[in-house]
């Protein structure tokens, strides 16, 4: 490795950030592997939580006296520093929501059935995960859209002529695939699908749920139409999401919920939609947990999505190697470009069983389909376990996973 690219991040530093990392789990020390599921939060985001309830807390946009116009300045500059985390130009093409879901439901409603016609298609793949998969289903049946699946090649990579295929038409409204896969930890080419999809007059929606982790994401630079994540897998607290999309998309796209603060005015006879974002933040947001995600990106940015992904980019390898050794053990995911979250099944063992054995030793993996059963069917496995990496995971860790994954061997044969 050139010396210019080594890993900058000292993690044993970083590790001290975090309380819940001391730990122990059965006696011993938490080995904690399921950070794609809901990431470890840094004392600096529970204090800037707790700091806003005790000294900043009121409602926001809605009262003219001193501690709700600081409240809605702390909310309002949260929203600034997730526009220049995916690097949008204009903070209010940023709409918080509850959570990814919530963001992708949000485009499903407002996009799908307010601006696509019956007889139009989506195109997802095969990777999704089922918050970018159910909704469109649910489109499908309520609006007359039909729903196509691209299809995920043997190494874990989209079939980029499959997707090709199924753009050829021109009935494709949208192409709404993920950044990272949950499962594979395939890093899909974003750039390319955007110019494919926009090549075919479709627009295109990322779900960047597990990418905005472990890379540095640029909205303007891939092209996406619609960019969605989640603030509790960046460090952050749950109960917040984010939705950005092109302003002139959300200008023509009806609200989603109706409620306060999502109107202009509103009489008995009907109401006006206040402008973008407001017209999407119906009733009281998340404020404290927008707070906290603001705390989690000047946490992550302090450090350097470049530090971050080189060090993952070093776990990455690191585990291939290591878990490639470990006998009967199958990788499930070989793409070129991929991040730190590896899907496994160990000879005939079942997944929970062998969740169970590795949390007798401290380590925390998630088992099952990971909320993605049409990839599970595709790759042939009724369920696996999945380890998956934060900024905080070692190198040390992944030797001890894969220790324990040959003791679970002998264990189990
Ligand atoms: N979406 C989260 C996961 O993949 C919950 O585990």
């Amino acid at each position: 490795m050139d010396g210019s690219m080594r890993p900058a991040l000292d993690v044993q530093r970083v590790r001290q950030d975090f309380p819940i990392l001391s730990t122990k789990v059965h006696g011993k020390p938490l080995v904690f592997l399921d950070s794609g599921a809901s990431a470890q939060k840094p004392r600096v985001v529970l204090d800037a939580m707790l700091r806003m309830m005790e000294t900043s807390y009121a409602n926001v946009h809605r009262g003219a006296y001193h501690l709700s116009e600081v409240s809605t300045a702390a909310y309002e500059a949260a929203r600034e520093a997730v526009a220049r985390f995916l690097g949008a130009g204009d903070a209010r093409e940023v709409i918080f929501t509850a959570s990814s879901t919530m963001a992708i439901n949000l485009v499903a409603h407002s996009f799908g059935r307010g601006v696509m016609k019956p007889g139009q298609a989506v195109v997802v793949s095969e990777m999704e995960h089922h918050a970018n998969f159910v909704p469109w289903q649910m489109l499908s049946q309520a609006h007359g859209i039909e729903l196509r699946i691209a299809n995920v090649l043997e190494s874990g990579e989209l079939d980029m002529a499959d997707l090709e295929a199924k753009l050829a038409d021109g009935k494709v409204g949208l192409v709404a695939v993920t950044h990272m896969s949950n499962v594979l930890g395939t890093v899909t080419p974003v750039a390319r699908i955007a110019a494919l999809a926009h090549a075919h007059g479709a627009r295109v929606l990322f779900d960047g749920s597990q990418a905005v982790v472990h890379r540095r994401v640029d909205v303007r630079a891939m092209d996406a139409d619609f960019y969605v994540f989640t603030g509790h897998k960046l460090y952050g607290p749950t109960g917040i999401g984010v939705l950005w999309g092109r302003m002139e998309l959300l200008e023509a796209m009806p609200p989603f919920l109706g409620g306060g603060d999502m109107i202009s005015e509103v009489t008995r006879d009907g109401f006006k939609p206040a402008p973008v974002p407001a017209k999407f933040e119906a009733g009281t947001p998340a404020i404290v947990e927008a707070v906290g995600l603001h705390a989690a990106i000047d946490y992550v940015s302090g450090i350097g999505m470049e530090a971050i992904e080189a060090h993952e980019r070093s776990l990455v390898d690191h585990a291939m190697a290591k878990l490639s050794a470990v006998e009967d053990l199958t990788v499930i995911g070989h793409a070129q470009d991929r991040g730190g979250v590896f899907s496994f099944a160990l000879g005939n063992a079942h997944a929970h069983d062998l969740s169970t054995l590795l949390d007798r030793v401290g380590i925390a993996v998630r088992a099952g389909r990971h909320c993605a059963e049409p990839l599970h069917v595709r790759i042939g496995h009724d369920s696996t376990c999945r380890a998956s990496f934060g900024l905080y995971t070692t190198h040390e860790e992944i030797d001890f996973l894969a220790e324990a994954l040959s003791s679970a061997r002998r264990f189990f044969t």
